[in-house]
């Protein structure tokens, strides 16, 4: 295989199908091909029923794929999986934190299974309460927690004997916009002693604002991969945001727009219209004037600069936000 030295994770053709009693086929990852550099917080967006778990799973060994290859840590999934094992940390989508025992024990006893002395164990789960601020509650039962903490707890236990990567699914799903900028900013720290972070999530913003390299996928493929920057410069203009007072003004609307030579693209979400367009501000004047000549309903009309949203809606037909389909 072949892999840059600061490669750290790399995966070819790699595929997955469950077989189910029903002999109905479940082609969950189609063929993904990924490079993950040493020392990124790589982003795996996709909405639900992508194959984002799917594909932690084989990288983590935790599931075996149907055909393909991968690279985690300088092992062959194939061949080296206890290899893997070693060098990986993982918290899944629900949370590995054993909810009958507090912070403290779960750390100590989760850094003994990895073969860490008592010593150690009981320093290092010192020093993750520490540093990620459990504190508070370490020595209460943890079904006790709440969400922001259990997670933040899930992070140490998965950095515990000290990984060289860490796989998170959806880390921040269902905290609060205060908690989850928190754990950003935890997940830096991490980034910050050298790991590498592979995670999953479906917010746009997560994935803007986090991660410094993305793969977005769909249905099982990568549909775009880059940094959150190139992404959004590859849609290059901007987009013309226009909400129609009515199905047929709709209609209408896009029956007018399509003939435009400026009109890159154009999607149509609920009563709105997406025009792609190079120079927005420049047209939005233009789209106004061609609306009222031939007296087009609209109820409202914005400039919308590229957004991760736009890079999936121009590859999938599709918006990833709130899980709206077109
Ligand atoms: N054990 C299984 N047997 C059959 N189908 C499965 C199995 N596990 C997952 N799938 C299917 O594979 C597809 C991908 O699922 P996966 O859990 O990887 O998606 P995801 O991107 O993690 O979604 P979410 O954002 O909802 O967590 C889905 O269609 C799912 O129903
Ligand atoms: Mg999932």
């Amino acid at each position: 295989m072949v892999s840059s030295h600061s490669t750290i994770l790399y995966t070819k053709n790699l595929r997955k199908t469950f077989f189910t009693k029903d002999k109905k086929d479940v082609q969950a990852v189609k063929g993904v091909d990924l490079d993950v550099k040493k020392g990124q917080i790589f982003g795996f967006l996709g909405p639900n029923g992508a194959g984002k778990t799917t594909t932690l799973q084989m990288l983590t060994t935790l599931l075996t794929p149907t055909s393909g290859e991968a690279m985690v840590v300088n092992f062959d999934l194939k061949t080296q999986p206890q290899k893997i094992r070693e060098h990986i940390g993982y918290v899944s989508q629900s949370g590995g934190a054993d909810r009958t025992t507090n912070a403290i024990q779960d750390l100590i006893l989760q850094a003994m299974l990895y073969g860490l002395n008592l010593d150690t164990a009981q320093k290092r789960a010192k020093d993750l309460i520490d540093r990620f601020e459990l504190t508070e509650f370490a020595d209460r039962i943890i079904s006790s927690y709440s969400g922001g903490q259990r997670r933040r707890l899930d992070l140490a236990l998965g950095v515990i004997h000290e990984p060289d990567i860490i796989f998170l699914d959806e880390p921040t799903t269902g905290l609060d916009p205060q908690s989850r900028a928190r754990f950003w900013e935890e997940i830096r720290t991490i980034k910050d002693d050298g790991t590498t972070i592979f995670l999953t999530t479906h917010y746009l913003d997560e994935a803007d604002s986090l991660c410094d390299y993305l793969a977005i996928v769909d249905h099982g493929k990568i549909v775009a991969k880059g940094t959150p920057t190139a992404l959004k410069h590859k849609i290059g203009g901007e987009s013309i945001i226009v909400a129609m007072k009515d199905d047929k003004e709709l209609e209408k609307g896009k029956n007018l727009m399509e003939k435009q030579k400026f009109v890159e693209k154009i999607f149509v979400r609920e009563n709105k219209l997406y025009l792609f367009v190079k120079e927005g501000e420049k047209l939005l004047a233009d789209v106004l004037r061609l609306l009222d000549n031939e007296k087009i309903g609209l109820l409202t009309i914005e400039l919308s600069k590229p957004s991760l949203d736009d890079v999936f809606l121009q590859e999938t037909g599709r918006s990833l936000r709130e899980g709206g389909e077109l």
